[in-house]
């Protein structure tokens, strides 16, 4: 009896360690719902030319999307080695193998300058730690895509109140932050 106890509760310990584990990192894992992903790169705007970054990549979705739906060719990092898993046996199922892949990495390591689109599912404080980068590394008119959380000095161009989904673009969303403002044409 204390037995099945104990392994009930030591299970549902080591579950919500490790969905909580690299919030350290920068977020926690929670899956962005489907029609919300869908919304996202409705509202980016996504397509063929464009080279999808998702920072914190879960269990793929994004990146899957992007690819199956929109045409685009996706990149995600991923932290959590077993989430890294998913995320590769979701490209592979889906039949994304080829234009999506999941780098093992931290995402503050990552080189962004290749990105049209980057998409966001992370914290408040997280998007502000990253805000930097993203105006450093992304070029004017590339498109950052955001659920549930926004940042606070950036205005976005466009929002999907029914999804929570938030649309930036870099030189426009950031005129008031960025220091090195140059305006799309
Ligand atoms: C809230 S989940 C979002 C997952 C996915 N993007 C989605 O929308 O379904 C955040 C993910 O970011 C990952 N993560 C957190 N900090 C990270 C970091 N510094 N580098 C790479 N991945 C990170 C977590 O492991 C988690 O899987």
């Amino acid at each position: 009896m204390w037995v099945a106890i104990l392994t009930i509760f030591s299970s549902i310990v080591l579950f919500f360690v490790w969905i909580l584990w690299t919030e350290v990192f920068g977020a926690g894992w929670s899956p962005t719902p489907m029609e919300s992903v869908k919304a996202m790169l409705r509202l980016a705007d996504v397509n063929p030319d464009d080279i999808l970054y998702d920072l914190g990549a879960g269990d793929g979705r994004i990146v899957t999307t992007a690819v199956k739906d929109f045409g685009a060719k996706a990149i995600g990092y991923e932290i959590d080695p077993i989430r890294f898993l998913m995320s590769w046996f979701r490209i592979i199922f889906s039949g994304a193998l080829g234009k999506a892949t999941v780098r093992y990495k931290n995402f503050y390591n990552a080189n962004l300058r290749e990105a049209t689109v980057v998409t966001l599912f992370l914290r408040q404080h997280t998007n502000e730690k990253l805000r930097e980068k993203l105006e450093e590394e992304l070029a004017p008119g590339s498109r950052v895509v955001t659920y549930y959380w926004t940042f606070d000095k950036w205005k976005p161009v466009k929002v999907d109140h029914r999804f929570e989904v938030y649309l930036y673009v870099i030189g426009i969303s950031n005129y008031q932050s960025s220091s090195n403002f140059f305006p799309p044409r």
